[in-house]
């Protein structure tokens, strides 16, 4: 998020705009707080996870007489143009918002990775690379002790982190909300790499396709095998971002203020096979974007 408010900043400057920065997201807009952003304002953040401008959930900006305070509260301001950067709820307050005449443009930016339009949100790479370092250290206790490791990942309703993080770090079985949890042929995975001397094992369990808590229990009820549960939680989401989130966020920073500039509204920038691109808003959160099943299925078979 900071890398990509960087390049917002840079970029308007660069075209001679007026940068002004919302705390907190829609409830700064609500509430009328907000940053003139400097050149020197978004100096060292490349490297800085999270968001420099803070966020916060916002209740009120679900409903129309919340969206419309928001709009009014940018005519205020005088404000040309706004760029909203983040996930679902985000992506449809900025819909509403260019429903309401605002003119928006949206960039995608959740560790989810479920947002129609762009192969990679901004944070995914970050995200499944701490995973995968979290479970490279999980791994040398599993073998070590010779146990089955659970380990919970975050992704709300998506299991795109579980998969890309699952076949980085070797699990041997994934779950994820989008395929239904067949705890059977987890069991049988688990004996039969016992069978073959393999003496550890990682299971990734997606946090919208199972409690990593049950799983753990179930395990260890059927089997006796020593088990542990690791649930990864908010240490996914930080951290010093990845070079290919900076490069991804200072794109689509840098796009979002061209395509306002040319006067582009309602529709979130994204890169699809390495080109840079844009879907409707609407068409964006209205459209399922599931995982990388033929990934999850090469897992299943790496794993044998
Ligand atoms: O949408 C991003 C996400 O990290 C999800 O993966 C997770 O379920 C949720 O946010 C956690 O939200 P909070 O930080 O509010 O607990």
């Amino acid at each position: 998020m900071n890398a990509c408010i960087r390049a917002i900043v840079r970029q308007s400057i660069y075209m001679h705009h007026e940068v002004w920065g919302i705390v907190r997201g829609y409830l700064g807009l609500i509430e009328g707080h907000r940053r003139r952003l400097g050149l020197g304002s978004v100096a060292d953040l490349i490297k800085t996870g999270g968001t420099f401008l803070r966020t916060a959930r916002c209740l009120p900006f679900l409903n129309e007489d919340g969206q419309e305070m928001g709009r009014d509260r940018l005519c205020d301001w005088g404000i040309d143009g706004l760029i909203v950067v983040g996930g679902d709820g985000s992506l449809r307050g900025a819909l509403a918002l260019h429903g309401l005449g605002v003119p928006v443009i949206g960039i995608p930016g959740s560790i989810d990775n479920d947002i129609f339009g762009t192969d990679y949100a901004i944070g995914f790479d970050t995200a499944i690379n701490n995973v995968t370092r979290s479970m490279d250290q999980i791994r040398d206790t599993a073998s070590s002790h010779e146990r089955v490791f659970v380990i919970e990942v975050m992704g709300h309703t998506s299991g795109a982190i579980a998969v890309a993080s699952g076949v980085a770090g070797g699990a041997e079985t994934i779950l994820i909300p989008e395929v239904p949890v067949n705890y059977e042929a987890m069991l049988t995975r688990l004996k039969h790499s016992r069978a073959r001397g393999k003496r550890h094992s990682l299971i990734v369990v997606a946090e919208g396709a199972a409690k990593g808590e049950e799983v753990a229990n179930f395990i260890k009820s059927k089997t006796g095998y020593e088990v542990r549960l690791s649930v990864l939680g908010h240490t996914q989401r930080g951290g010093p971002p990845t070079a290919f989130d900076r490069i991804l966020a200072s794109q689509l920073g840098t796009f979002a203020v061209q395509l306002l500039t040319d006067g582009r509204s309602g529709v979130m920038v994204g890169r699809q096979r390495g080109e840079l691109t844009t879907t409707s808003l609407d068409i964006a959160v209205n459209t399922n974007k599931g995982p990388d099943l033929e990934l999850a299925q090469l897992a299943a078979i790496l794993a044998i």
